[in-house]
């Protein structure tokens, strides 16, 4: 593998463990102002430290983003549809190469629509955007399975994520389903599972928990994160999970030890502090925080 690709796949998944801890914010390309992501700046900023890559669309990275963090950005480059469109199958790629470059993306992410009325559109898209991206060593993420109507149980999952890899993609996104492990031994590339809607704080926990138990790399999460009424400690539950190999049990917990403590100190300019700017907690060994450590299940 080129050493450029190996690089940047190396800052979503990190070698020390092969983990990914993605947060996810690129919901209003489609979405709108969706619900406790009204504002992406004062929602970011708090978490930003605690996720190994942010994943965004470049409106949002440019203007809620500081250009100074070094947090990995995972583009998302697909859109052009809406929740109150036709069809949100219908996508295509937005963002030139070029400017994802300009961005210092570390991974592209589309979606890819199997099943749908713009399946063949979609899928030609992705095997499009690896030939470009894959020219300058950028790694593309394939997003599956997003959509109402689409069944998201093992044989589709299966046939989705296989699909995107044989396009090329080299991390594939999707959901969590009954018989996951399956859907991760047909699927030759790292699959991350998407957080879904908002569920109670446990229940987004054990599904972090049960989707690494069943071979994927990481969540890719957003409003159970940061719909939570207290999205720090929340991230740092799910980072104990993925990067500290805590249980359910443990990570809950920590959640709720976090809760109890309240804030620490306001930063209501919402930058991030110099101290928080440091991510120490990139490490999973380096276990200077609350988080449990406990030993490997
Ligand atoms: C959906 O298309 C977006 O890519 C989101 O990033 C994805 O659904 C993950 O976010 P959530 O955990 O809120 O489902």
């Amino acid at each position: 593998m080129d050493w450029g690709l190996q690089n940047r796949l190396s800052q979503i998944i990190k070698p020390q463990d092969n983990r990914a801890l993605m947060l996810a914010v690129d919901h209003g390309y489609f979405l709108g102002p969706t619900e406790k992501l009204e504002n992406p700046k004062n929602v970011i900023a708090p978490l930003l430290k605690y996720c190994d890559s942010l994943m965004v669309t470049r409106g949002i990275q440019r203007t809620c983003v500081p250009a100074t963090t070094n947090t990995p950005m995972v583009l998302r480059v697909s859109g052009g549809s809406s929740i109150i469109g036709e069809d949100l199958s219908q996508e295509d790629i937005t963002v030139s190469i070029q400017d994802a470059i300009r961005l210092n993306a570390s991974a592209l992410a589309m979606s890819i629509f199997v099943g749908s009325k713009y399946e063949y559109q979609t899928v030609v898209n992705l095997g499009k955007l690896v030939s470009k991206a894959q020219k300058y060593g950028i790694p593309v993420l394939a997003v599956t399975a997003v959509g109402k109507e689409l069944g998201k149980d093992e044989r589709y999952l299966s046939l989705a994520c296989r699909i995107a890899a044989e396009q090329g993609a080299h991390i594939v996104k999707t959901y969590y389903c009954e018989n996951f492990e399956k859907v991760v031994q047909s699927c030759p590339v790292p699959i991350i599972v998407a957080g879904g809607k908002k569920i109670p704080e446990r229940d987004a926990l054990q599904l972090t928990y049960n989707s690494i138990k069943g071979g994927a790399v990481g969540v890719d999460m957003g409003r159970n994160i940061w719909q939570s009424e207290h999205p720090v400690a929340m991230i740092r539950a799910v980072r104990s999970i993925v990067h500290g190999n805590a249980n359910v049990d443990q990570a809950y917990d920590l959640y709720k030890k976090l809760v109890s403590e309240g804030p620490k100190k306001k930063n209501k300019s919402n930058k991030p502090t110099l101290k928080e700017s440091k991510k120490p907690e990139n490490k999973p060994t380096q276990n200077k925080s609350n988080k449990p450590n406990p030993t490997k299940k």
